[in-house]
C-alpha cells in the first residue's frame, strides 16, 4: 500500500491547498490512505468539528494532532466522539480522545495510526518511549501496519525515537517543527523516517503566521496575537511504500508542492 502523510496543516491557506491539491495527488501518486496532521487547521491554533469535517471531505482518512490539540474549547468534548481524529498518547491517563486508531480502508486493508508526543522542551506528557512498546504490541495484534506521527521539538528525540521502534513499525513521520527535514529513509529493520515532514501553509511565513508579527515579537518581547500569514502555500507532505503482508517500508519520498 502507499500511504501520504501530510504535515502539520496550518489555518485556512494550508486548508485550501489540501482541497486543491490532494485529489490530484491521491490519483497521480496512487495512494491508498491519507493522514494529515491537523493541530493548527482553526487559523494556526487547534481544531474545529466544522474544520475537521472540511478536511476529511478532501479525502484525509486519519488526523494527527499534538500540542495545540486542546486550544479550541470546544473540541475537547468532541475528540471522544470520532475515533478518526487522535491526540497524543502520551498525555496523562484520564485525558479525553484516543492516541491511535486502527482504520479499515475499502478493500478490508487494515492500517493503525499512532500519535505520540515528544519531552524535550515540551512539557507535561508521560516518557513517549515506554509509552510506545506495549501500544504497538497491542496495534500488531490487528495490523502489521502502523504509521507514528512523532510530534516533538527536538531532532534528537525523534532520531532516537526512530531507531528504538525499527522494525516493530512501519513509519515514523515527524511533525511540530513545521520545517521538513531532507533525512527520509528506511531504517535498517524496514521503518520508514523523516525527522519532519514539513508544514502545509504560506510560504512567506515564520512557521505558518504572519512575518511582521513574529519579528515584532522577538523585538520587543510584548505578548502579540499571532496570525495565519497569507500568500502562497507550500503543501509538505511524505508519500510511504508499505508490504500489506509484513507492514515493512520499502521507500519514502519527500513532497513540496506549491498552491497556487
Ligand atoms: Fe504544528
Ligand atoms: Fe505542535
Amino acid at each position: 500500500m502507499k500511504v501520504l502523510f501530510i504535515g502539520d496543516i496550518v489555518g485556512k491557506p494550508g486548508r485550501t491547498a489540501v482541497k486543491a491539491l490532494l485529489p490530484g495527488l491521491v490519483d497521480k501518486c496512487k495512494i491508498d490512505f491519507v493522514i494529515a496532521n491537523g493541530e493548527n487547521v482553526a487559523g494556526g491554533f487547534g481544531l474545529t468539528e466544522s474544520l475537521v469535517a472540511e478536511l476529511f471531505r478532501t479525502g484525509i482518512h486519519i488526523i494527527t494532532t499534538g500540542n495545540h490539540v486542546w486550544d479550541k474549547k470546544d473540541f475537547i468534548p468532541y475528540i471522544s466522539k470520532d475515533d478518526r481524529v487522535v491526540r497524543p498518547l502520551n498525555y496523562p491517563p484520564g485525558v479525553p480522545g484516543n492516541g491511535s486508531v486502527v482504520f479499515t480502508l475499502p478493500g478490508g486493508l487494515k492500517a493503525a495510526v499512532l500519535n505520540l508526543s515528544g519531552r524535550v522542551f515540551m512539557t507535561g506528557m508521560d516518557c513517549p518511549f515506554r509509552t510506545a512498546g506495549p501500544e504497538i504490541e497491542r496495534l500488531s495484534a490487528e495490523t502489521k501496519i502502523i504509521i507514528v506521527d512523532f510530534h516533538a521539538e527536538a531532532t534528537s528525540e525523534k532520531i532516537a525515537f526512530g531507531y528504538y521502534v525499527d522494525g516493530r513499525v512501519s513509519a515514523v513521520v515527524g511533525t511540530h517543527t513545521h520545517v521538513q527535514t531532507a533525512d527520509e529513509k528506511v531504517l535498517r529493520n524496514g521503518t520508514a523516517y523523516i525527522t519532519d515532514v514539513g508544514m502545509t501553509g504560506p510560504s512567506y511565513s515564520v512557521i505558518g503566521m504572519d512575518v511582521d508579527q513574529i519579528i515584532g515579537r522577538f523585538l520587543t518581547s510584548m505578548p502579540v496575537r499571532f496570525e495565519t500569514a497569507q500568500g502562497p502555500v507550500v503543501l509538505s507532505a511524505v508519500t510511504i511504500d508499505i508490504d500489506n503482508e509484513t507492514g515493512r517500508a520499502s521507500g519514502i519520498q519527500r513532497l513540496q508542492l506549491t498552491y497556487p
